[in-house]
């Protein structure tokens, strides 16, 4: 009989990705979604949606009914203060654990979590990461759980990255961190081949894993222009005030409108930081994992009119 496994955030960006690698894998999929909008992402035999949110109770228990598994991908990325992360990142954690607990079998426990859970003075986000891993670290009791810190990830869906770097692809470098400044990045499949080998018997329990692409040091603005675009001829190092305004403008047309920034000034602190480099060396031995798509390889694909066809290819 296939394996039952829970997903939340199966709406986002990564979550979708993760849900068709789970199907690929064999497994079948319950899919905690709160809205009512049609997810094309999600149009598998395999995937059975449970309408819900992490706020409420009821609907966790069912997405949680007689899987062995969950995989904790939703995740508020979005705002500007601390009260605009806790109730997802934070309480919505501690929900989601009580009600794992409270099942007569308790699954095993796979946390989204952000490399930038490792600085968590820099934004309110990065704090609220951080803290949603100690909520694990305190409340898990004896539920099996790993805790994954991706460093910024790209692929199809991304709204992040990908305009920045389409723009790069026109011949327009936008450079939004310190010119010495380094990161690690990670393709999305990538990340969901991780996921699916941390629901192995095999993986050790209470441990948390930086995980990126491989390559040493990770990558300069620079270094993925020129792999972009190597003819590229205007590169714009944005000035650390200028991209202050923006955020500071944002937060505050956001709360003028209601909406919740994804550019805010906790975002330029995060994006000033010169090192988000990641070292997966201990995902890779430990979980048995091997990350397949170098960038220049996922940058060909994310450009090429099949994109979306990459996760047949692998
Ligand atoms: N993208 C990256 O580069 C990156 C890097 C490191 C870590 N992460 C982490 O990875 C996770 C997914 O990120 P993403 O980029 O895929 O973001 P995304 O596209 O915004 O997806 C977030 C998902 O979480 C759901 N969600 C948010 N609040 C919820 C709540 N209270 N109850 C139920 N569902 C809720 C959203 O549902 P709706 O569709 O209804 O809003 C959506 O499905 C997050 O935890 C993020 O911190 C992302």
């Amino acid at each position: 009989m296939s394996r039952k496994v829970a997903l939340t955030g199966a709406s986002g960006f990564i979550g979708q990705t993760i849900a068709q690698r789970l199907c690929q894998a064999g497994m079948k999929v319950r899919a905690l979604v709160r809205t009512s909008k049609d997810i094309p992402g999600l149009h598998h035999p395999d995937i059975s949606l449970i309408h819900g949110s992490l706020e409420n109770t009821e609907s966790l228990n069912r997405l949680l009914e007689g899987c062995t598994g969950i995989i904790h991908c939703a995740g508020a990325i979005r705002g500007s203060r601390r009260e605009d992360f806790v109730p997802t990142n934070v309480q919505g954690v501690s929900q989601l654990l009580t009600v794992c607990l409270s099942q007569p079998s308790p699954p095993r426990f796979v946390h989204l979590s952000s490399l930038a859970a490792r600085e968590p003075s820099l934004s309110p986000y990065a704090w609220s990461k951080h803290e949603g891993e100690r909520v694990i670290r305190q409340q898990a009791e004896s539920l099996p759980w790993i805790i994954l810190r991706p460093p910024a990830v790209y692929g199809p869906l991304d709204t992040a990255l990908l305009p920045l770097f389409k723009l790069a692809k026109q011949g327009i470098g936008l450079q939004l961190g310190p010119q010495e400044g380094r990161f690690s990045l990670l393709h999305v499949q990538d990340l969901a081949d991780l996921v699916v080998s941390c629901l192995e018997e095999h993986c050790p329990n209470s441990s948390v894993y930086e995980v990126d692409d491989g390559t040493p040091g990770g990558y300069s603005w620079e270094s993925v222009f020129r792999l972009i675009n190597p003819d590229m001829k205007i590169r714009l190092p944005i000035p650390l005030k200028f991209l202050w305004l923006i955020g500071k403008s944002n937060e505050i047309m956001a709360r003028g409108f209601g909406y919740s920034p994804l550019f805010s000034t906790g975002k330029v602190t995060e994006l000033r930081h010169q090192n988000w480099v990641s070292d997966s060396l201990k995902a890779r031995q430990e979980l048995r994992w091997t990350p397949q798509i170098p960038l220049e390889e996922g940058l060909r694909h994310l450009f090429a009119s099949d994109s979306l066809n990459l996760s047949n290819r692998i």
